[in-house]
C-alpha cells in the first residue's frame, strides 16, 4: 500500500504537512503570491489545472501544460504534490457529457485514468480519484449518489470502476475519496458521512484500493462543527486502515455579520473546531488549503457577503498579511 505524504525537509520532524491549491491565472502575474506558496507549503497542487474540461479541451487533445508547470514548480521546492480530480459533476466538457452510450463513457473514463495518472506517476502522490460523488442531500435528492454525467451513463460502478483504474496504473498513489459537508452538525452531515463510510467499505469489500478520505473543509463560519462526530468518523475509518486528510480548507463568512476582525475570530472559532474533530479521530496525512490569500479565492463569487465586504477565507488576507488563525493553524499541525 502506498505510504503517507512526504513531509517537506523545512516542516519540522513529525508534522502533519501543510499544503495549499495553486493557481496557474496568476502564477506568472504575481510573484509576491507565488513566492508565498514557496514559503509556506510543504505540499503544492494544482487547483483546476487537472480538472476534466481544462486538461481535455477535446477528446484527442491532452492539455498538460498548465498542470506540468504548477507540478514542476512544487518538485523545484521540494515539495509535493497532489492530483484534482479525475471524476467530478462540474467542469466537464461539452464533448463529454454529449456521449450518451454506456460503453463509450466508460472508454473515456478509463483511457482519462489510464493516460493522467500514467503522465504524473512519482510526481503526484495522491489523487482524488472522485470528488463530490455523496448527494448534496441524501434524503431530498433521493439516494446516496449525486445525479451527475458518471452516474446517469456508468451507475454507482463508475466509484471503483474509477479506484480500480487508479490502483493499476499508480500503485503508489494515495487514492482519496474527496468530498464536502462531512464536519458539521445535524442529520444531513450524519447522512453524509454514513455515506462516506458506506463508499469505503464498498471499495473494501470489493478487494479495491482505497487509501484515504479527503474531507474538503470548505468551513460555513455560521455553522457548528460536530466535533464529537468528526472524531468518530475519523476513527472508524482508521478503523478500515483508511487515512484523511483536510483537502480544501477554507472559511465561508457571507453569515458572519460585522468587520474584519469580527470575521476572523469567527474563523479562528470554526477552524479551531475542524482541527478539535479532525485531529481528533486519527492523524491527517495533510491539512491542505484552497489557496492561500484572499487575493484569489472562489469564495467570494461563489457566496459573496450583502454588506459588501470582501470575504476573508484564506489564511492571508489580499495584503498577504497571515491571520491569526493561521498562526494557531501551524502550531497544532508542528505538534504533529
Ligand atoms: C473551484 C475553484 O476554486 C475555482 O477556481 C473554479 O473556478 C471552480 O472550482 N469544491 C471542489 C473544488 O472540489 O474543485 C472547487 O474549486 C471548489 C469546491
Amino acid at each position: 500500500m502506498a505510504g503517507p505524504l512526504p513531509a517537506r525537509a523545512s516542516s519540522s520532524p513529525g508534522a502533519i504537512p501543510f499544503g495549499a491549491a495553486i493557481q496557474s491565472d496568476f502564477f506568472d502575474a504575481d510573484p509576491d503570491y507565488r513566492a508565498l506558496f514557496t514559503r509556506e507549503c510543504d505540499l503544492v497542487l494544482p487547483m483546476n489545472e487537472l480538472k476534466f474540461a481544462l486538461l481535455r479541451p477535446t477528446r484527442e487533445t491532452f492539455a498538460f501544460e498548465a498542470a506540468d508547470r504548477m507540478v514542476d514548480f512544487a518538485r523545484a521546492n521540494g515539495q509535493a504534490s497532489r492530483g484534482h480530480t479525475f471524476v467530478w459533476w462540474s467542469t466537464n466538457p461539452d464533448w463529454l457529457e454529449a456521449i450518451e452510450d454506456e460503453g463509450q463513457a466508460e472508454r473515456v473514463l478509463v483511457e482519462h485514468i489510464e493516460r493522467v495518472a500514467d503522465r504524473y506517476r512519482g510526481r503526484l502522490s495522491s489523487w482524488d480519484v472522485v470528488n463530490e460523488v455523496i448527494a448534496h442531500d441524501p434524503d431530498e435528492d433521493g439516494g446516496p449518489l449525486r445525479d451527475t454525467f458518471w452516474l446517469r451513463r456508468l451507475g454507482p460502478r463508475h466509484i471503483p470502476l474509477a479506484f480500480r483504474t487508479a490502483a493499476r496504473i499508480d500503485p503508489a498513489a494515495r487514492l482519496v475519496l474527496n468530498d464536502y459537508d462531512l464536519e458539521f452538525r445535524g442529520p444531513r452531515f450524519d447522512t453524509r458521512r454514513a455515506i462516506a463510510l458506506g463508499i469505503v467499505r464498498q471499495l473494501q469489500d470489493a478487494g479495491i484500493r482505497i487509501d484515504a478520505v479527503g474531507i474538503q473543509g470548505h468551513l460555513y463560519a455560521h455553522q457548528e462543527i460536530d466535533v464529537e462526530a468528526l472524531a468518530r468518523f475519523g476513527r472508524d475509518l482508521k478503523a478500515l486502515g483508511v487515512g484523511l486528510l483536510a483537502s480544501e480548507l477554507d472559511v465561508i463568512d457571507f453569515q458572519v455579520p460585522g468587520d474584519a476582525e469580527a470575521i476572523d475570530a469567527a474563523a479562528g472559532k470554526v477552524v479551531s473546531d475542524f482541527l478539535d474533530g479532525l485531529i481528533g479521530g486519527q492523524r491527517p496525512e495533510a491539512v491542505v488549503t484552497w489557496g492561500l490569500t484572499d487575493r484569489y479565492s472562489w469564495v467570494g463569487d461563489a457566496m459573496p457577503r450583502a454588506d459588501g465586504r470582501p470575504c476573508r477565507p484564506l489564511p492571508f488576507d489580499a495584503e498577504l498579511r497571515p491571520k491569526p488563525w493561521y498562526g494557531e493553524l501551524r502550531r497544532r499541525l508542528a505538534r504533529g
